[in-house]
């Protein structure tokens, strides 16, 4: 469990913390997850379309919808209590009206998050972005390496790489700053460029892919934990290797069944002496019961 006597994370508390304190990120999914990355003291818990792929089992993450993500951010909401919960609206939330984009982004709220993500920063998303803070609901860009635009980037790749993508990416950035989002993820762009976005804007960047220069970093938990190798990208360091736990315990608990090993006395319930079997079902019927070890 979180600390009741700490305070809730806000977004204005995260926008505040450029140049006072590097802010840590991580994505959950569910109850527990929730729960241990808050325990852990993360500020700042994404209920990331990620789940799509490292959850859901997808090759990426446009098969997510909107229901998907109000159900595991309920449960996400459920096992934290001091960080703040960012829900991440998926492909096709944001994409079609502003007005519908903006019903969605309320769902989220609903469900207890405290703000959302958006992918992108084209005009035509500031614009959706502007909508959302109008409707109240805080907002946290992300651009850079935007995995809803896959298809159209040709695949998962680092971004601003030359000088006109570079240079758009800083005017991206600038333009989610001047909307009023209170945060932005830079995902899978150079360190330089990193450096000098987080340079130009007055709100944190948190970075993945991004160097050491991001205000703050953001990790996917299954893949800090060793839980998810489906794929690994370079930017990801493994801090355990859960999943090889995992599976060992598995392996354990089915030798033990088939050998006989579980469950042992002290994990099973009993109804008394044999004579108060025998009370119940005659003497014909009763199944002599092997003596535990
Ligand atoms: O969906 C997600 O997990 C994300 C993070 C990688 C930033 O968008």
């Amino acid at each position: 469990m979180g600390n009741p006597a700490k305070k809730r994370v806000t977004a204005p508390a995260v926008r505040a913390m450029k140049g006072a304190q590097r802010i840590g990120m991580i994505t959950a999914y569910d109850f527990p997850s929730g729960k241990i990355a808050d325990a852990a003291g993360s500020d700042i818990i994404l209920v990331g379309d990620s789940l799509g792929m490292v959850v859901l089992g997808y090759p990426d993450t446009l098969s997510v919808t909107v229901d998907d993500m109000i159900h595991h951010t309920r449960a996400v909401v459920r096992g934290v209590t001091n960080a703040l919960v960012v829900g991440d609206m998926p492909y096709l939330s944001y994409h079609v009206s502003v007005e519908e984009s903006v019903r969605n982004a309320g769902r989220f709220i609903q469900a207890g998050a405290q703000a959302v993500k958006i992918e992108g920063g084209k005009p035509t998303r500031i614009r959706t972005i502007e909508a959302i803070l109008d409707a109240e609901i805080p907002v946290m860009g992300h651009i850079g390496l935007t995995p809803q635009s896959v298809n159209t980037l040709g695949g998962f790749k680092l971004q601003g790489k030359n000088v006109d993508d570079a240079r758009r990416l800083i005017d991206e950035a600038i333009a989610i700053e001047q909307a009023g989002c209170f945060s932005l993820v830079l995902e899978c762009v150079p360190t330089e460029l990193a450096q000098l976005i987080t340079e130009k804007i007055s709100i944190p960047t948190i970075g993945i892919g991004a160097g050491l220069h991001c205000d703050g970093q953001v990790l996917v938990f299954h893949d800090l934990l060793g839980l998810y190798d489906a794929h690994t990208p370079k930017f990801v360091r493994r801090y355990a290797t859960i999943g090889a736990e995992m599976k060992s315990a598995i392996e354990t608990y089915l030798s033990d069944v088939r050998e006989g090993r579980f469950p042992n006395d002290a994990e099973s319930f009993h109804m008394g002496t044999t004579e108060d079997v025998k009370r119940l079902y005659g003497d014909a019927v009763v199944v002599p019961m092997p003596k535990a070890n």
